[in-house]
């Protein structure tokens, strides 16, 4: 099978399934009807799933099925979390977008206060969830401490930190990878390692997948800025042409579309040679199908 074909297969195997019983967990965790409601409003408004998806061809790899009474919570954890951050990102007072996930942003639906807390209410759930299951305790705090890290200050929000501060500063392209891996990278770097936790895979052997995770997380936000020049608002679900506005540094606004679209493709094929470290098996080629949705040919079909 194809690996564009492959990937979509397990989209439409697993998404209908993560999906389901969100609006019910979400109401029943809420003390606050309307906050739930603001809460469920973007995270039922779609995205692609492609965190939990990881975490669940991870799991697979390691040869874990997913059991949904187990695994279910700890795995959309992070959903809610990176929901969190796109509501917040959205706000006035950062990216100050409209649109989101194809419908109007939460604080436009809602109101900046409402958007805020519901981003409060989702980052704080996630970790939750995390531990809302009878896995082993030590499970558990792993997963805690991994999200943690990936997601506060050492991760995502410095990413975030560092994306505000330098608006109208040109960054020099090392410093630029940073930023990427801190906002981006870090939650993919966790999608994977959640699912060589909960598998107990031993730590000595975490080192490939981790480094396609590491590399999938920079090619997402290289991609990202690639379609934020060549996309539109339909396509993507949310506002195009924007980074160059507000002045963002960005792999296209340094080298260039061409130049942008050869580091995706360099940046894949890293991956692609830390995935071959490991056995060859069907649930390895489905992490490489992971790759599939960058599509390297879009710049030069535009
Ligand atoms: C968008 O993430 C934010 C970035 C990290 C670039 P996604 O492109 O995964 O957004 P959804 O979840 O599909 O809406
Ligand atoms: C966002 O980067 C990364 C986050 C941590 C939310 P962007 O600001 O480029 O994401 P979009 O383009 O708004 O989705
Ligand atoms: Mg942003
Ligand atoms: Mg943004
Ligand atoms: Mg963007």
């Amino acid at each position: 099978m194809p690996i564009d074909a492959q990937l979509k297969e397990f989209e439409t195997t697993w998404v209908p399934q993560l999906n389901a019983p969100l609006a019910a967990a979400i109401a029943a965790d809420s003390g606050d009807a309307r906050l739930a409601e603001a809460m469920q409003y973007s995270v039922l408004a779609g995205g692609k799933r492609l965190r939990p998806l990881l975490t669940v061809a991870t799991m697979q790899a390691r040869g874990v099925s997913f059991d949904s009474e187990r695994h279910w919570r700890p795995v959309m954890a992070l959903e809610l979390l990176h929901t969190y951050s796109l509501i917040h990102d959205d706000l006035p007072a950062m990216d100050n977008d409209d649109l989101r996930r194809g419908e109007p942003t939460n604080h436009v639906k809602f109101g900046a206060g409402m958007a805020t807390l519901a981003g409060d209410g989702l980052l704080t759930l996630a970790f939750q969830w995390l531990t809302a299951t009878d896995l082993p305790a030590q499970t558990q705090a792993a997963l805690t401490l991994a999200l943690a890290q990936a997601a506060g200050p050492h991760g995502m929000v410095a990413g975030q930190a560092k994306d505000i501060q330098s608006e109208h500063v040109d960054l020099p392209l090392a410093r630029l990878r940073v930023l990427h891996k801190e906002k981006t990278g870090a939650l993919l770097h966790f999608a994977v390692q959640a699912g060589l936790i909960l598998s107990e895979t031993p730590q000595n052997q975490w080192e490939p997948y981790l480094q396609f995770a590491d590399a999938f997380g920079l090619a997402f936000q290289i991609y990202d800025d690639i379609l934020d020049v060549v996309s539109t608002p339909q396509e993507l679900g949310k506002a195009t042409q924007k980074d160059a506005g507000e002045a963002k540094n960005t792999y296209p606004g340094k080298l260039g579309l061409q130049g942008a679209n050869q580091a995706l493709i360099d940046t894949i094929q890293v991956g692609q040679t830390a995935l071959r470290a490991l056995p060859a098996s069907a649930a390895r080629n489905q992490l490489a199908a992971f790759f599939s949705y960058f599509d390297t040919k879009r710049v030069e079909n535009r």
